[in-house]
């Protein structure tokens, strides 16, 4: 297993290239087997969780011929030969239950692995099954596995409430209802803009669709789906973590491609906390307003709120911050994990139930510590940039799912950083 050594060090100055979002393509990707034709997506990130997609999708029988260098994805599923997602690839990446909506809708059976849990909690897909039977689909949970079964003319509209926010629930719905007979209406559905990018292609696959981005979404279904080439949105979630960088060390750093609708919330935050984001025609330009950054509190919550995504890189911040904050994680029962790490490197957080209290140090310390998950691995990195000394941080495979050549990008900012291999 991979480590990443980073050496902290003095400001970071440059531009940084933000990828297309994973998030958003682990969506996008089921789509294709919902037509027959070709969906080319373009802006596509470099990722293991997106080669775990891709290795689902060719056991189901789909084409995916990643292009230039995997910015390209050509994918077509004009013969599947299986409707079943095996729990080996499942366990991987919970994405996997994303391909249950679309095989229902196209083929009328599903045979899909449910996913288990990961670090950072259960991860139940009830709503998944929830939203499925709204369609008129009967679920049967055996062996471990979720056997899906469309009504005998297809899956019918429907309306379903979600009695709480699932961005991934909201997606197999939508990707469910595009081809089901007649309307479906989806209430207190997800608003993320990875949701917004999934709509955007399936509208331009030919799907009825309205409301994407706001809580009720409407869609009308139609007996066949086209083709279409569509570009990934910005990965909002890249864009937070690389704009705290500059926070973090000092210095000035452009976050190329960012625009400010997509991290609002996040960038509310970092104006409490003295940072400056300017919108620019290149993207997001960050830095230090003046001194120390002061401590804030922060709540997680479904968007338009602050991104669970970024509570973990949020806290790096809040660790050398001045002052007190309080960061309460409401998405996921048990995101804290980064924390023990953090105190290793001398940082003073208490963590109880959903709330982490953090004392703000004048500055870190570098220590070995230990990636828990995707999201706690890029906090320890963040946290080591300006930390005394080494921080050399060891299961670096979760940070590969989410972040395309992290010491490269910090690399080309100044920061002293570098995969060690097989530590
Ligand atoms: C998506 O996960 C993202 N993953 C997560 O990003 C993100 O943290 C999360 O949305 C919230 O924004 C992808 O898009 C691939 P949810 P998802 O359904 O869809 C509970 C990252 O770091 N729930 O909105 O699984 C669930 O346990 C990852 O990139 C149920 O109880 O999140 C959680 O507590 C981590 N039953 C809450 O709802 C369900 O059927 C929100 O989960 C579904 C979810």
């Amino acid at each position: 297993m991979d480590s990443i050594l980073v050496k902290g060090g003095g400001p970071l100055n440059g531009d940084i290239p933000i990828a297309g979002a994973k998030n958003a393509c682990l969506t996008l990707m089921p789509a294709t087997l919902l037509s027959e034709e070709p969906l080319t997506l373009t802006n596509a990130p470099r990722l293991s969780d997106i080669r775990t997609m891709t290795l689902l999708l060719q056991s189901l029988g789909a084409e995916v011929t990643a292009l230039q260098d995997g910015k390209v994805l050509a994918m077509s599923s004009h013969a599947l030969t299986s409707q079943r997602a095996e729990y080996d690839i499942v366990r991987k990446m919970r994405a996997s239950i994303l391909v249950l909506g679309p095989l229902l809708a196209r083929y009328g059976y599903a045979e899909v692995s449910l996913p288990g849990g990961c670090a950072i909690g259960a991860r139940p897909v009830d709503l998944h099954l929830k939203a499925m039977e709204a369609l008129g689909a009967e679920m049967d949970l055996r062996d471990g596995y979720v056997h899906a079964k469309a009504p005998a003319g297809g899956l019918r509209g429907g309306e379903f409430e979600f009695p709480f926010v699932s961005v991934g629930a909201t997606e197999n719905a939508l990707l469910a209802a595009t081809l089901a007979n007649g309307t479906t209406v989806l209430k207190n559905a997800a608003r993320e803009p990875e949701i917004v990018d999934l709509a955007h292609c399936l509208q331009k696959m030919g799907a009825q669709i309205e409301g994407e981005g706001t809580s009720t979404i409407t869609i009308q279904g139609v007996d066949r789906l086209g083709g279409a080439t569509h570009s990934v949105v910005t990965d909002r979630i890249e864009l937070g973590t690389y704009m705290l960088a500059p926070a973090i060390c000092g210095g000035e750093v452009t976050c190329l491609g960012g625009r400010i609708e997509l991290v609002e919330s996040f960038c509310e935050k970092l104006d409490a906390a003295g940072i400056s984001v300017e919108q620019t025609e290149k993207g997001l330009k960050v830095a230090r307003r003046n001194g120390r950054v002061k401590a804030v509190d922060v709540t997680t919550e479904p968007f338009p709120g602050f991104p669970t995504d970024l509570q973990a890189q949020m806290m790096a911040l809040m660790c050398t911050a001045e002052g007190t904050s309080v960061l309460e994680e409401k998405i996921f029962e048990n995101r804290f994990m980064h924390a023990p790490e953090l105190i290793r490197m001398g940082a003073r957080i208490d963590v109880h139930g959903g709330h982490a209290t953090v004392k703000g140090v004048e500055r870190l310390k570098g220590a070995p510590v230990m990636a828990t998950d995707l999201r706690a691995s890029v906090s320890l990195i963040l946290a080591g940039l300006a930390a005394e000394g080494e921080t050399l941080v060891s299961r670096v495979y979760h940070l590969d799912r989410g972040y395309e050549n992290v010491e490269e990008k910090l690399s080309a900012l100044g920061a002293n950083i570098e995969r060690v291999e097989g530590q």
